[in-house]
């Protein structure tokens, strides 16, 4: 071969590969096998090493992988993007409007609300630095979610630059696709043989999670803003009118003062949905004074000034073919239904989960039978209710498994304790362990954990520590490449946060939520484990069943032993505090624990607290060693004897606790 042809073929190869990579790592949708790929880039190595002379520094056959991560970076939220709680009917709004009121102590009357459109799309985050625009996050977990800035500039809708005093300004709203777009975006998937998206919002979705911008820049989305952190407003309505003459898209908005204008809300946007290019799945109420809201505060996940009054869900028909049942990643028995193929909405839907045996008893489910499934928003359908009209002979009611459906044992209170050896039970541990909110191990997806446990190599989750050890690349459905990248993964992995190796034990009831808890709480591992009952439950936020699971869990010797061995790989870095109340002042009451006893006559129990958990202050239902102050109101009850009993506890009473709160 002359110099010449291989200089053309060499830079054809490149040029190949390098596509190649991009669609890979960047765009997940590979078009060749791995075994293609390896042989280009053996073609590629063995001309460079025929010609020296051509082997070009920046030569694809020098990268283990593209330049570019495929994956985007992480951005920290300044204050947490949470979620609101769901109203259904007339009710809950009307205990919204009383518990708002109760907890600032005012009339009902008193209290105006800004109604606006419930967006059924993406919440983003978008950063302006002296006016021009800076970075843009998606929401991710609520504490920390995706740097999607070069995405977010292709909105058409959205400023570059705006005109405000402020030098960093954070605005946050909904990204959408509009149904128009929507439905011509199918189209033309469909034509070139793509797979549809089933919602606008996943559509929306896929679009904005895009490694290359220019393709989101094709989706035509759009952007509806809601929120500014300025606190020179006083109103949420302020907020709104502000916005809109910046430049950006704000979806219709009214104010209500009563319960009465808020269900005539709700009716109009009920009216105005079928005339809307977006979808809107319900209507959110907040409380229009700022000030008001700042006061009510969070409470777990949510802000208690807004609330989310869903529109009534979607129902469909269909029949139970089967019902099977199958074991969980703790063990939990859960039975699923095996409906008739029904079309809701674009997705076909197969199977119902019907989360336990009393479900079953209470809906009276039974083989053939002709079901109402609802579905609300993305959530997937869900049985409620036998029809009982179409229902002509019915099968006899279902028994209930006695023995675990995987391993055969028998089930303790429709859970299978064979946590070490029961073949369900670890595949689906496995699976969630190597999941996101755990080790967050790419490459390693639910079919290849059961692949792999199949052929014999991974039994238990600390064998995939040792999957170095394996020619991963011989087993089916892995290649080089992919071999190399999930032991790249894996690697990354071990260098994880106490609250996701909390997560990842998979302690019954324990999510990430709790779990961010519990390592906030404990610092470390070893005092996770020792911790006791007493110390567990005086946790806000962690009730007393999640207490018995955890210390339960640790009283298990091989629960113990699995996390001691896991220990042994792993690295565990300091806990990112962005899952804390942003709005925590270090002072006085950072890191401390209250407790509060009696009626309190100035402010209501929860503000109280509020203010507690705002100034970093843990808030505590108990007394005990661990306590630093006692706030007294009237009445106190037994809190009262109890602490003056322990030493080191401050007792101070509601006007002393009033008064440290002026100070600040
Ligand atoms: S206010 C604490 N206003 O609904 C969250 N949210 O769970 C405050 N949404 O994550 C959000 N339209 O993505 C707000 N007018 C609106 C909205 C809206 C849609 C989304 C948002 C949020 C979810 C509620």
């Amino acid at each position: 071969m002359q110099k010449e042809e291989a200089k053309l073929e060499i830079q054809k190869l490149s040029e190949e590969i390098k596509k190649h990579d991009d669609l890979y790592y960047n765009k997940s949708a590979p078009i060749i096998s791995d075994h293609e790929y390896d042989l280009l880039r053996k073609r590629l190595r063995f001309l460079e090493e025929t010609f020296p002379e051509l082997d070009a520094v920046d030569s694809p056959s020098h990268n283990v992988g593209p330049a570019k991560l495929a994956s985007f970076l992480k951005v920290s939220h300044k204050t947490p993007m949470l979620s609101l709680d769901n109203a259904f009917n007339k009710n809950d709004m009307l205990s919204f409007v009383d518990k708002v009121s109760k907890f600032l102590g005012t009339s009902t009357t008193d209290i105006a609300f800004c109604a606006e459109q419930k967006i059924d799309g993406l919440s983003a985050s978008i950063i302006y630095k002296n006016g021009r625009l800076n970075v843009a996050a998606t929401r991710g977990n609520g504490y920390v979610g995706e740097d999607i800035t070069s995405n977010i500039v292709t909105i058409k809708n959205i400023p570059s630059e705006i005109t405000t005093k402020k030098e960093i300004v954070e605005i946050r709203g909904e990204v959408y696709m509009p149904i128009s777009s929507f439905e011509s975006l199918n189209k033309a998937r469909n034509n070139d043989g793509k797979s549809e998206f089933a919602t606008a919002r996943n559509a929306a979705s896929g679009s904005l999670r895009q490694l290359d911008p220019s393709v989101t820049a094709s989706r035509n989305l759009s952007f509806f803003a809601y929120y500014i952190d300025d606190d020179s407003y006083i109103y949420q309505t302020d907020i709104l009118e502000s916005l809109r003459s910046m430049g950006f898209s704000v979806a219709d908005f009214e104010t209500c003062s009563n319960i009465n204008e808020i269900m005539v809300s709700y009716e109009k946007m009920k009216q105005a949905r079928s005339s809307l290019d977006y979808e809107i799945d319900g209507a959110v109420f907040k409380v229009n004074d700022l000030r008001y809201q700042k006061r009510l505060g969070y409470s777990g996940r949510s802000p208690r000034h807004s609330i989310a009054f869903k529109f009534p869900d979607e129902e469909f028909r269909t029949l139970v073919l089967d019902i099977e049942f199958s074991v969980g990643r703790t063990g939990v028995i859960t039975p699923v239904a095996i409906l008739e193929p029904v079309n809701i909405s674009g997705v076909i839907v197969l199977r119902s989960s019907l989360h336990n045996f009393d479900e079953i008893k209470r809906l009276d489910i039974r083989v053939g039978d002709t079901v109402l499934l609802k579905r609300s928003g993305d959530v997937i359908p869900k049985i409620v209710a036998v029809v009982k009209e179409k229902t002509a002979k019915r099968a006899a009611p279902l028994e209930l498994p006695r023995v675990c459906p995987s391993c055969g044992s028998p089930l303790h209170k429709n859970r299978c304790i064979n946590r070490s050896s029961c073949r369900d039970q670890i595949v689906q541990y496995m699976i969630y362990f190597v999941s996101r909110p755990c080790f967050n191990i790419e490459g390693l997806g639910k079919q290849q954990v059961k692949d792999l446990y199949k052929a014999g190599i991974l039994n238990n989750p600390i064998d995939i520590f040792n999957l170095k050890d394996f020619p991963i690349h011989s087993v089916k459905g892995f290649g080089v490449l992919s071999a190399r990248k999930l032991l790249d993964s894996i690697e990354k992995s071990k260098r994880l946060p106490l609250s996701k190796f909390i997560t990842s034990l998979g302690i019954e009831q324990i999510g990430e939520i709790s779990a961010s808890v519990l390592a906030m709480r404990f610092g470390d591992v070893e005092n996770l484990m020792k911790a006791s009952i007493e110390e567990l439950q005086e946790i806000d936020g962690i009730g007393t069943t999640i207490a018995s699971e955890v210390y339960n869990f640790f009283r298990n010797a091989s629960n113990t032993e699995f996390v001691k061995r896991l220990l042994t790989y792993v690295t565990i870095e300091q806990e990112n505090n962005v899952g804390q109340s942003a709005e925590v002042q270090p002072g006085k009451f950072s890191g401390k624990t209250i407790v509060f006893t009696g009626k309190l006559n100035k402010i209501t129990r929860k503000e109280a607290k509020q203010q507690a958990v705002n100034l970093g202050a843990r808030v505590s239902s108990s007394i005990s060693e661990n306590t630093d102050y006692l706030v007294v109101g009237e009445k106190p009850g037994s809190k009262l004897s109890k602490a003056e009993q322990v030493d080191g506890i401050t007792i101070i009473t509601e006007d002393e606790w009033l008064e440290e709160m002026a100070k600040i």
